[in-house]
């Protein structure tokens, strides 16, 4: 026999109005910094920063890294925005601290530098400088010890020679520079080696995801972004990276004619507009594959006042991520949250889909009345169908070496591979007559005359359209009479056109 089920008084039992009887003031405890910026990694963290210096009107960013003893010490963000004043700093190392937002600034809680700051670093130190004011500095400290919320004033001498520093920055008369000791992720060692590989992979993680949060930005000269490395010991700074946009939406031409739609719906007064792309199938562009693989990259492209909030990785509840939607890129420009619609996390990573933007989307249509699951339906029709077409080409022997990476990534993408057979590698060596190529199936090596080495300039070009013309003559048990003709009207033409000196245009 079931249990059974309890009386529940709901009306009876339940008052609207609590009462109180006074009240007690609860400062948070310092640890709540701790906790502030739990989901960054060092590239949120520092894209947080480069959010600020945009909004400071700042035309360059330089993040360096300053080693000593082999060490990596500190970090530097330095801007040559409007800066801080006397009176507008405490403002800005206040938690929560609010100031007046304009329509294109991408600030919004008043909490991105500390807890991006806290996320990274035990200590960090805002220097900072307005036009004709005086420099200002403040410090935070995790670990102080204090137990109130007290925040360190730096000497304005201190501020001033840190601001005047040589940045090598067009820094004007105000700027800012953001300054992170003791930081969490920095190797513990001054062992070179891994040291080295922590600063070069830290690169291309920071380069990659600045690059596509940025990427209109970048892309319009609004802003640029400068990575070094420097050494206390050797004060000349190391060499200076740019990083360059990544435009998730770079094809050179879509996948689809016709594509990208723009689907528009408005329902009870929301507005949704969704730029639908197709991305040409199998593309070796670093736009289209980007970190975590094309694959997982499909889905929706949030952006906030040009910058990207999330690339892909999800259809927001619409849709699973699936290899077959691969191609399938969404474009979405928002603002601020609308209430069942869009909310952006405070890190600014990521946007969660309220249950209305289901229904928007539902309603959604492009001027040609396609749908958005016609939209879908069509990426990935596109997909099957260009794999389709590669499962039916003519199956080739793998590149080996002497060919480019791009090359090699190209073919990979476009042409089966004959399985369990050694790869066809490109050499150039010295011969005796002047022939263009030698074939050589015994060694798999399609030799080409060192003679003409440096006039034909080694080039991708040369080497893809030979593995492209040759490389059936390296197939099969032996080579027939057919395969020995071509080889020798092979030889023939490109050896004359190899030895010929003629300048295009008709004089020698
Ligand atoms: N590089 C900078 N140059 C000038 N002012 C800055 C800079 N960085 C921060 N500030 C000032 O500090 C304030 C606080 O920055 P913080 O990133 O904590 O919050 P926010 O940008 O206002 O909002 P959000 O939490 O959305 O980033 C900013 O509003 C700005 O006034
Ligand atoms: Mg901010």
């Amino acid at each position: 026999m079931p249990p059974p089920v309890p009386h529940i008084e709901t009306r009876g039992g339940w008052r609207e109005a609590i009462p109180v009887v006074g009240s007690v003031d609860l400062p948070p405890d310092p640890r709540a910094l701790e906790s502030l910026g739990r989901n960054h990694s060092l590239e949120t963290a520092l894209a947080d920063l480069v959010d600020n210096s945009i909004d400071a009107g700042a035309t360059y960013v330089l993040i360096r890294l300053v080693r000593q003893d082999g060490y990596l010490r500190t970090l530097y963000v330095v801007d040559n925005g409007k800066g801080m004043t006397p009176e507008t700093v405490d403002a800005a190392m206040t938690v929560g601290g609010h100031r007046e937002y304009g329509d294109s600034d991408l600030g919004r809680f008043g909490l991105g530098l500390k807890a991006a700051s806290f996320s990274q670093a035990d200590d960090f130190t805002v220097l900072s400088r307005a036009a004709g004011r005086p420099a200002v500095g403040r410090r935070w400290r995790l670990r102080s010890g204090r137990s109130g919320f007290q925040c360190d004033i730096v000497s304005e001498d201190f501020a001033t020679g840190e601001l005047r520093r040589d940045w090598n920055v067009p820094m004007g008369d105000s700027g800012t520079v953001i300054r992170w000791d003791h930081l969490t992720c920095f190797p513990a060692t001054n062992d070179s080696e891994r040291v080295e590989t922590f600063v070069a992979r830290m690169t291309t993680d920071l380069f990659n995801h600045l690059g596509l949060v940025f990427h209109r930005f970048l892309s319009d000269g609004r802003i640029q972004i400068a990575l070094d490395v420097t050494d206390v010991e050797h004060p000349l700074p190391g060499a200076r990276f740019t990083v360059t946009p990544k435009n998730p939406f770079a094809y050179s031409r879509p996948g689809l004619s016709g594509y990208p739609k723009e689907l528009r719906a408005s329902l009870a007064g929301r507005e949704l507009r969704l730029v639908c792309h197709v991305w040409p199938p199998r593309s070796t562009s670093p736009e289209f594959r980007l970190p975590g693989g094309a694959a997982s990259r499909q889905g929706l492209y949030f952006y906030r006042r040009d910058r990207l909030l999330q690339a892909g990785g999800g259809w927001g509840g619409l849709q699973g991520v699936e290899d077959r939607l691969q191609l399938a890129r969404v474009e979405v420009d928002i603002d601020d949250d609308i209430a069942g619609l869009f909310r952006m996390n405070p890190e600014k990573s990521k946007v969660v889909v309220g249950p209305e933007f289901g229904a928007l989307v539902d309603y959604a249509e492009a001027e040609d009345r396609t749908t958005f699951a016609a939209y879908l339906k069509a990426a990935e029709e596109r997909f099957k169908e260009s794999r389709q077409r590669k499962r039916q080409r003519k199956k080739m022997l793998p590149l080996g070496d002497g060919f480019s990476d791009a090359i090699r990534d190209a073919v990979a993408a476009e042409i089966p591979t004959l399985p369990g057979r050694p790869p066809i590698h490109l050499r150039w060596r010295a011969m005796d007559g002047d022939e263009f190529f030698d074939i050589d199936r015994h060694q798999q090596t399609l030799w080409l005359n060192e003679r003409y080495r440096r006039a034909q300039g080694d080039t991708p070009l040369l080497k893809a359209l030979l593995y492209l013309l040759m490389e059936d003559a390296f197939q099969g048990e032996h080579l027939g009479p057919r395969d020995r003709d071509n080889i020798d009207l092979w030889q023939a033409i490109l050896t004359a056109a190899v030895t010929d000196e003629t300048l295009p245009g008709g004089t020698a």
